[in-house]
């Protein structure tokens, strides 16, 4: 479990959910995410297999939520997955709580936990060049901008799309 000012950010569990429901399911929230929106049910399974790939002996990919200390309530779940001493950061968050901080002050922690204990020493993040808040995110945690890529392909809801790819990295030795 990690604490900062106005969070708890805790391994995902089945307990929170209702709460990931509230803002997993929504269009708008998964615009600019390839594996958002879910419906229930995908979120149903999601949360099932990332409490199983949690409890093997070395993990190679961590679903945290952050929780408010205020309210109890699940706003949001950060992924971190590892690549050997590298690890790739993603996130989302309940629409309601946006442009309050909360998903840098989550990030800059997790990015911090995983430097300290999880022996990483590089972390990246992407999105597409539309996706302003989340690369305001990046920035907000000290990550610098890699690389742009344009006329990208991904696969969404089985269907081509094209985007302007951002990479951000921040690594343990510059910090
Ligand atoms: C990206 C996301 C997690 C950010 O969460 P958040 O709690 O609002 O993040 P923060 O408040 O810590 O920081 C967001 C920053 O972006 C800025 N921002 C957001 N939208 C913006 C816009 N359209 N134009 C300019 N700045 C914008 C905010 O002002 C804030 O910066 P500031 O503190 O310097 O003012 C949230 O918007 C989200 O869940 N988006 C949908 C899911 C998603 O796209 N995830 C990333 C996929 S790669």
């Amino acid at each position: 479990m990690i604490e900062t000012e106005r969070l708890i950010i805790s391994p995902i569990n089945e307990m929170d959910y209702e709460d990931i429901c509230d803002y997993g399911c929504d269009e708008e929230t998964g615009e600019y995410m390839i594996h958002w929106p879910k419906t229930r049910e995908e979120i149903r399974e999601f949360i099932k297999d990332r409490i199983s790939s949690m409890s093997l002996e070395n993990p190679i990919w961590y679903e945290f939520v952050m929780r408010l200390k205020e309210t109890s309530k699940v706003i949001g779940n950060i992924s971190l997955i590892i690549k050997g001493s590298e690890a790739e950061i993603g996130w989302i968050s309940n629409k309601k709580y946006w442009n309050n901080g909360y998903m840098s002050e989550a990030v800059n922690a997790v990015i911090k936990n995983a430097f300290d204990n999880l022996s990483i020493c590089k972390i990246v993040a992407t999105c597409t060049d539309k996706n302003i808040g989340s690369y305001r995110v990046m920035e907000k945690c000290n990550m610098k901008k890699l690389s742009l890529e344009k006329n990208k392909k991904a696969i969404r809801k089985q269907i081509e799309v094209t985007y302007d790819k951002l990479t951000y990295v921040i690594d343990k030795s510059l910090i």
